[in-house]
């Protein structure tokens, strides 16, 4: 018989039982899911239940000692995925850990050198990435479809969205707010299409207006007593390359669309628009649009959860890396650093 991947999750909550789990038991000619752990021993014990894992951990230290794990997913709040990561590393796992990298750049470098000392893959939930537009206007970029992609506008707007349920409005669990919670997708969406380029300076500007106060939660109601996350974040970030990137993430703003998730690119040879993807050139001196007319109907998340599987059991690399992880992080904790001081700050290469 083929190798079963044996695999753990750390963080028994939204993400872990909507996406993660549910996805490896889609492939349980592959995969199987050996062990799971949280810090609230209820939440463990009824996705346990739920999903028929036989052995729960209140600590994931003890799920990695104990288990024999051969991969792990990590699905906590965002202040855990370092710690949680690079335990699993340690004990010879490869890891999925969910969006975004860590809380710090540090953080995200330790992570990925603690990936490659232990020689095991780790990739990141950077759920975009898999979506049927991403890969189709991967491979139309890397015909030179669009040439030199030098400018990009990255939105991550919702109306009236912010969440309601987990921690995603507490800063000393997340890190941050939009940007670093919703923003890092399209972020990293718009990144992965223009190849990864090395950041050179950044600068952004945050706002808290509409989420410490009473309001009309579309994504449930938050505590806006306690909300000490921005609600909107806004920011350039310029590249080595000469590239640059305009970018806007709000759980709450004053706009007309409720939940406004895209990517623009801007190339020399063309131009395109994600989500959905449509792409604009020049040819034959005329000024065309090209749409396409199917894409494959798969969902991105069942399509990241397969590739993972897929990487572990092949030993090939992810399409999200380590590496690409610490540049994203880069970016963020630029964008919130420029933020609080109120000047452009310098992301020099490590
Ligand atoms: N890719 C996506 O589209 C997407 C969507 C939602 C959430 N996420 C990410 O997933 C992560 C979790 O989000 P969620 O919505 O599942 O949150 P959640 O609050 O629903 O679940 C988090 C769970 O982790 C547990 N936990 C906390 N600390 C722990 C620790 N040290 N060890 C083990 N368990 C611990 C909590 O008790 C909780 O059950 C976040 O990083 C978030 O950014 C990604």
């Amino acid at each position: 018989m083929d190798k079963v991947l044996r695999v753990g999750i750390i963080g028994a909550g939204g993400i872990a039982k909507a996406v993660h789990i549910p996805n490896y038991l889609k492939q349980s000619n592959k995969v199987k899911i050996v062990a799971i752990t949280d810090v609230v021993k209820a939440n463990a014990e009824s996705a346990a239940k739920e999903f028929h894992i036989d052995q729960v951990f209140t600590d994931y230290q003890e799920m990695l000692d104990a288990a024999e794990l051969d991969a792990v997913s990590v699905c906590t709040p965002n202040k855990f995925h370092a710690g949680a990561t690079i335990a699993a590393l340690q004990a010879g796992c490869h890891v999925i850990c969910e969006k975004p990298p860590a809380m710090t750049v540090k953080e995200a470098q330790k992570m990925a050198e603690t990936a490659k000392q232990y020689g095991k893959i780790l990739t990141y939930g950077l759920s975009f990435r898999h979506t049927p537009e991403v890969g189709a206007l991967k491979r139309f970029v890397d015909a030179n479809e669009l040439g030199e992609i030098y400018a990009a506008r990255v939105h991550a707007i919702r109306r009236r969205g912010i969440p309601g349920w987990g921690v995603f409005t507490n800063k000393e669990l997340q890190g941050g707010g939009p940007l670093i919670d919703i923003g890092v997708h399209m972020l990293d969406t718009a990144l992965y299409l223009m190849g990864y380029p090395e950041p050179d300076t950044v600068f952004g500007v945050t706002y808290q207006k509409l989420g410490n106060k009473p309001g009309v939660g579309l994504a449930g109601s938050w505590d806006w007593e306690n909300f000490s996350i921005e609600d909107m974040a806004r920011g350039m970030v310029t590249f080595k390359n000469g590239a640059s990137i305009i970018l806007e993430s709000a759980f709450a703003a004053n706009t007309e669309k409720h939940d406004e998730m895209s990517v623009s690119l801007m190339g020399e040879n063309g131009g395109a628009d994600v989500f959905p993807l449509k792409m604009y050139q020049e040819k034959h001196h005329t000024l065309i649009d090209t749409t396409p007319s199917f894409l494959p109907v798969k969902d991105n998340y069942e399509l990241q959860m397969e590739r993972f599987v897929d990487c572990c059991l092949n030993e090939y690399q992810p399409i999200s890396t380590a590496e690409q992880g610490v540049i994203l992080q880069k970016i963020i904790n630029g964008l919130y650093e420029s933020a609080d001081k109120g000047e452009s700050i310098k992301l020099f290469a490590e």
